[in-house]
């Protein structure tokens, strides 16, 4: 029987993974199938039918068509497209929200803000189609202007992956869209289905609007197409979420062929507690980026560096804050959980090498650090005390909720072994000390994508530049002006004078 929650989305228990285009979705059923599990139960969701390589080229070509006419819509007309996507991810959040919780994991309230990311992005965008700004230049000559103008790519790839199976799409294609851009998606393997519903739900309010396709899907049975989009000329932007691992062959590949990447990887975050710190603030702020979403966020809070002087207090408040998470974990479907299941089997395992290691190099499980007895992929969220920041358990990231609590005496030394390690996603500092705080957040501070005061590491809002650096892979998506990544520039110098002067004074006199 099909879940009520695809069906609530007008999903059935066997879909299509491709988008052609044209209101098509492909009818190959001989590219391999993805069977998205529950990860509750262990129950397969439903099959989805990857795509062929025919199904590939097809997308391709009918992108590359549809970049012909979007590139000349003008930007407004394309920020009312997404306009209406957001307008109908108003009327479905609830309905993806489930989704997300059902197939993702993540409790209810994190499916349904994630979905509200992808409503604020479509927001953003709507805007960003006005203000799409170049900059203009006093040229050094009589008679010229010069300026700057920024022009759509064409297509872009966006490689998603099984945590934010939704929103990181709509960062990528809704800010794309509105630069002229058509976007090709390839989803996780673990979440095919909330990429297919968000697909629906788009391409339905695009069509009702009278717009175009700007928007295509395919599902890789295995690597083989994701590896050829890679190496595809003609994306001229990869934009990638994932491990630091694949993120660095993806990088390595995509510049090979002098095309653009956008990574966004791996994170080890961190967070300082000084001896001034709001311990009512600091407590749940800890918590959630340490526990939501179980840990599977890249900005999961995954190391807490606490002053000496409070160490003891903010570790038994901690482990006292941990024991209420537990009564509350179960199925994320059901809104009063406040953590779900890992995602997957390979994630429990993960969780626990982790827990082992930790044991082995000398480190304490203060709390947790056990699979829970139940049907599904449920664990215990730990709280590890005892390892020092160069041990290699916590130089790694480990996507599950572990927590490596260390006692630090000086702010400086807390700086650094907060930067001492190879990824710089996402930082924030607890204290009430302006100077504490201004210190973390200077040149000689946080050396991470993200830096914050008094709030956690997760749960960035959509507004500004998302990603770090270091391992983290350097891009950025989402607000600010991270939309450029999408554009091409364009100098334009124009000469409305009679003469022909050169630039430099250079003389070539005929
Ligand atoms: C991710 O984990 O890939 O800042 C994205 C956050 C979310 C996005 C996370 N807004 O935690």
């Amino acid at each position: 029987m099909t879940h009520p929650v695809l069906t609530a989305l007008g999903l059935n228990d066997t879909e299509s993974g491709t988008y052609l285009g044209h209101g098509e979705w492909s009818a190959t059923r001989d590219a391999g199938v993805l069977e998205p599990v529950n990860p509750t139960n262990g129950d397969v969701l439903a099959k989805v039918h990857a795509s062929s390589q025919d199904d590939y080229d097809t997308i391709v070509e009918r992108a590359q068509a549809a970049f012909k006419v979007w590139r000349t819509t003008p930007a407004p007309r394309r920020g009312e497209a997404i306009r209406l996507c957001a307008d109908a991810l108003r009327k479905h959040k609830d309905a993806l929200g489930s989704l997300v919780a059902l197939e993702m994991g993540k409790s209810k309230p994190e499916g349904d803000g994630e979905v509200q990311e992808m409503i604020d992005i479509g927001d953003f965008a709507v805007g960003l189609s006005r203000q799409l700004y170049g900059l203009t230049m006093h040229s050094e000559r009589p008679g010229h202007r010069m300026y700057e103008q920024w022009h759509p790519i064409g297509l872009v790839g966006v490689i998603s992956a099984f945590n934010f199976p939704v929103a990181v799409w709509a960062w990528n294609s809704f800010i794309a869209a509105i630069c002229g851009d058509i976007t090709i998606w390839k989803p996780s393997p673990k979440t095919p289905l909330s990429a297919i519903a968000s697909m629906k739900i788009c391409n339905e309010a695009l069509k009702a609007g009278g717009f175009p396709d700007i928007f295509f899907l395919f599902n890789d049975a295995g690597t083989e197409l994701a590896s050829s989009f890679v190496d595809d000329k003609r994306i001229g932007l990869i934009s990638f979420t994932g491990s630091t691992k694949v993120g660095r062959i993806v990088g390595e590949r995509v510049a090979r062929r002098m095309g653009r990447s956008l990574l966004e990887l791996g994170g080890n975050n961190a967070i300082i507690v000084d001896p001034s710190a709001d311990l009512k603030l600091a407590i749940p702020a800890i918590a959630f980026g340490a526990v939501g979403t179980a840990g599977q966020r890249c900005t999961t809070t995954r190391r807490l560096f606490v002053h000496e002087s409070i160490y003891d207090d903010v570790l038994a408040k901690l482990i006292a804050a941990y024991k209420q998470v537990e009564k509350k974990i179960g199925d994320p479907t059901d809104p009063t959980n406040l953590m779900g299941p890992l995602n997957s089997r390979d994630g429990v395992q993960a969780y626990l090498d982790a827990i082992e290691k930790a044991k082995a190099s000398g480190g304490k499980i203060e709390t947790g650090g056990t699979a829970i007895d139940r049907p599904g992929n449920f664990v215990l969220p730990a709280i590890v005390t005892g390892l020092s920041n160069d041990a290699e358990i916590v130089q790694h990231e480990t996507f599950a909720p572990i927590l490596y609590v260390m006692k630090y005496s000086q702010l400086d030394e807390a700086i650094h072994l907060q930067n001492d390690v190879p990824q710089g996603l996402s930082s924030s500092i607890f204290t009430q000390n302006l100077k504490a705080a201004e210190a973390f957040l200077s040149a000689a501070g946080s050396d991470c994508g993200i830096a914050n005061v008094n709030i956690g590491t997760s749960g960035a809002e959509i507004g500004g530049a998302f990603g770090g650096e270091k391992e983290t892979g350097g891009g950025r998506e989402s607000g600010s002006d991270a939309w450029r990544a999408y554009m091409r520039r364009q100098t334009n110098t124009i000469n409305y004078s009679d003469a022909l002067p050169l630039a430099q004074g250079i003389k070539f006199d005929l």
